[in-house]
């Protein structure tokens, strides 16, 4: 995961939100770390992690948020759901409005419905999911933290928009 003598030519900062336990800092931890915990706790206070990687031989360090509240000088937000709770996919439109009254207007907006391996418990529709990204312009993917499914594309979504 980039090697750290490496030089930075970019640093992009961004920030993950969404309803508590939808699993946003597995997300993280999945991609930082390639780890992932079934028994992660609540994440109190700031924090952020660090991959490098490389785009168009340039490197790009994502320097990524694991809060709300840290919209600030961020270039790209992923907006995540989970799958099997409703209540977390119809709070997406006040994170949206709340990222769009914070962030940069250009801003770069993916919507994550994750948890995808519990298909046998999901209550919200691939479609609804689809339809209101496309109404709102963000890109969309579902992922699985827990199987790594997705989770690789997603930020590689986001970072190379950037970019
Ligand atoms: P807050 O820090 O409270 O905002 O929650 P969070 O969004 O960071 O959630 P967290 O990553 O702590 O995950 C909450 C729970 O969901 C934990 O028990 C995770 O192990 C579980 N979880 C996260 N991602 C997945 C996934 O892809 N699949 C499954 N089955 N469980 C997951
Ligand atoms: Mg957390």
């Amino acid at each position: 995961y980039g090697d750290p003598s490496q030089k930075i030519d970019y640093v992009f900062k961004v920030v993950l939100i969404g309803d508590s336990a939808v699993g946003k800092s597995q997300i993280l931890a999945r991609y930082a770390r390639n780890e992932f915990s079934l028994d992660s706790k609540a994440t109190i206070g700031v924090e952020f992690q660090t991959r490098t990687l490389v785009i168009e031989h340039k490197s790009v360090k994502a320097q990524i948020w694991d809060t709300a509240g840290q919209e600030r000088g961020a270039v790209g937000a992923m907006l995540v759901y989970d799958i099997t709770k409703r209540q977390t996919f119809d709070h997406i439109p006040r994170w949206l409005e709340e990222l769009r009254g914070h962030a940069d207007k250009n801003i770069v907006i993916i919507l994550i419905g994750n948890k995808s391996d519990l298909e046998n418990q999901r209550e919200v529709p691939t479609e609804d999911a689809k339809e209101f990204a496309q109404k709102e312009g963000l890109f969309f993917l579902e992922t699985s933290a827990l199987e790594a499914t997705n989770v690789e594309t997603a930020f590689l979504t986001v970072l190379t928009e950037i970019f």
